[in-house]
Formats: structure tokens, sequence, C-alpha cells
């Protein structure tokens, strides 16, 4: 399939996430007709802690806009080499070997997607931010907008049963589904329930990146628990269990915060 092809399918199955796709002019799409509440939230964990299975929930049950600087590499993938900017190929190197793309250019994309902190049913930001720096000019953004975050969702889970979610997961190549050998397997092993696609190991998910996206996110990314603790926004959610029991444990962590504000300095723990 070309890869124009590939990213046609991708961004018509991503519904809230395809206007970032498109290009920094294009419109958000996302209708949020009932929002009670539009709520502004950091999502954080391990790499394959499962942010991105909870955003998809999470968007269906908030009308939030779902922002996931990862979907927007991989996406950059299904682009011919000539279809690239430099910076995006130099961007999917650091990717494919399990590092973090540098600072600059997660900022520039972010940067082009301002739009989407103004969603009328709130924003999800998954993967973003990762180090110190990048929560720094995020709140740096946020204030410039006049905005602020609500929370900063920390999914917890033993680092075993992380490492079983990454070696097991497979995503469609065709519409990014994501699937699990044994915890979420398509009806027909190795194609896609949706769209009959062929299921691949992400690249990143082989062993040797594993390793390194594992060490990156201990020295870069778990420092970022203190950094939100201290502003008073960390809530930590156990991530363990099924995908329902997850999504109800942090809705009924975001609406005790609802009913009793945040608790600066102190983390909000739900079924850890
Ligand atoms: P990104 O795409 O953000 O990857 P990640 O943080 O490593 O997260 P993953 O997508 O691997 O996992 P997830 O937590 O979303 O888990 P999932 O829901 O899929 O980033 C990829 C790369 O892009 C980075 O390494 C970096 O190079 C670059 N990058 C991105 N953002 C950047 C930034 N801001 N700065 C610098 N570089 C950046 O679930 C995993 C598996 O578990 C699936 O198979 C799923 O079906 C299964 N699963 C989920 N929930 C459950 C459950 N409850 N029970 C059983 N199985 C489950």
């Amino acid at each position: 399939m070309r890869s124009s092809q590939l990213l046609k399918e991708f961004m018509e199955t991503k519904r809230d996430r395809s206007a970032w796709l498109k290009g920094p002019a294009f419109p958000c799409e996302v209708t949020a007709p009932n929002v009670a509440r539009p709520w502004k939230l950091v999502l954080l964990g391990a790499p394959g802690v499962g942010k991105g299975t909870q955003a998809e929930l999470l968007t269906q049950q908030l009308g939030a806009c779902h922002l996931s600087t990862g979907d927007i590499f991989r996406t950059a993938k299904c682009l011919s080499e000539g279809e690239r900017s430099p910076a995006m190929s130099v961007a999917l190197e650091y990717m494919r070997r399990g590092d973090l793309v540098p600072d600059t250019t997660v900022l520039q994309m972010v940067r082009e997607r301002v739009n989407c902190l103004r969603c009328h049913g709130g924003f999800l930001l998954d993967g973003f931010p990762r180090t110190v720096a990048q929560a720094d000019a995020l709140q740096a953004l946020l204030r410039e907008q006049n905005l602020a975050l609500d929370a900063v969702l920390n999914f917890a889970l033993p680092i075993d049963e992380v490492v079983a979610r990454l070696a097991g997961r497979r995503t469609c190549n065709a519409c990014k589904a994501v699937y699990h050998v044994t915890g979420l397997p398509p009806r027909k092993e190795g194609i896609c329930n949706q769209c009959g696609g062929p299921l691949v190991q992400r690249e990143d998910d082989k062993p040797e990146s594993v390793r390194v996206r594992m060490e990156v996110y201990e020295k870069s990314t778990a420092p970022l628990t203190d950094f939100y603790c201290r502003l008073g926004l960390l809530v930590s959610v156990s991530a363990q269990g099924s995908t329902t029991e997850i999504l109800g444990r942090t809705m009924a962590a975001l609406q005790s915060r609802d009913r009793n504000g945040p608790k600066r300095s102190r983390m909000s723990v739900q079924g850890v």
C-alpha cells in the first residue's frame, strides 16, 4: 500500500487526532456537545503502561481532544523520504532507537497545535511532556494562553507487567489499531478486526529498543512526577487490571478532585 494511502486511512480512523496530522492550520474536528466539564490533562507513565489505551477511552468519556506526540511521529514514518522534513527524518531515527526526540522538535510540533489547548471538551496530552524542559515549556505555553492544567494522571504498573504489555503489543500497519497477543487478541491471528490490515510489532517494541526506552524513562520522564507533585497536580492511578477497571479508577479520581480540589504537594492515590 502506498504511504499516502496509509496516511489517509490513519487520518480517517483517528477522529480527533486527524487535525494535527493534516497540518498546523487545519481546524480541529472534535465535537463535544455535552461536555459537563472540559478537563485539561496530562497522561504520564512508563512506555507500555497503557496510556494510549486509556486516552482513547477517556476521549470517549470526556469529549477531550487526544494529542499524542508518539502518534504524530509514527504517522510521519508513513511518509516517503521526500515528503518528510529533514528535522522529522532525524526525529524518526531517535524514535527507532528508543531515544527521546530532541525537545526543540517536539516543542515546535506542540506549538503547531496550540489551538487544541482550547478545544471545547478540553485536552489529553499523551506522551508530552517527557522531560523537565518540556514540562517547563508547557507551563509557559499555558500561561501565555491564559490556561492551566487540571490534573496530571500518572499510571503506575510493576515493571514486569509493563514489559509483558510491550512484548505482546501488535499494531495494525494500516489503521494503527492496537492489540495484545493475549490481553486483546484480534479475531483472526495477525489481521486487524477493523480494517483487515496486517498486524505488526512496533519497531521500538523490540527488546533492544525497549531496554533503551525504559532507561530513558527512568532518567528523563520519571522526575516529572515530583515536578507535578510540587504543583499539586499529580494523581496516581494503578494501571493493574482490565482497561475498564482502570478507566473507572481514573474517572473516580477526577470526580474526587473536582469535589475536593487539588491537594498541594500531596499525591492523591487511586487503587495503588
Ligand atoms: P509514545 O508513542 O508516546 O510511546 P510510549 O510512551 O513509549 O508509550 P507507548 O505507546 O509505548 O505505550 P502506552 O503507554 O500508550 O501503552 P498502550 O496503550 O499502547 O512514544 C514513542 C516514541 O516517540 C518515544 O520513544 C520517543 O522516541 C518519541 N516521542 C514521543 N513523544 C515524545 C516527546 N514528548 N519527547 C521526545 N520524544 C518523544 O498499551 C500497551 C499494550 O498493552 C497494548 O498491547 C495494549 O493492548 C495493552 N494493554 C493496555 N492496557 C491493558 C490492560 N489494562 N491490560 C492488559 N493489556 C493492556
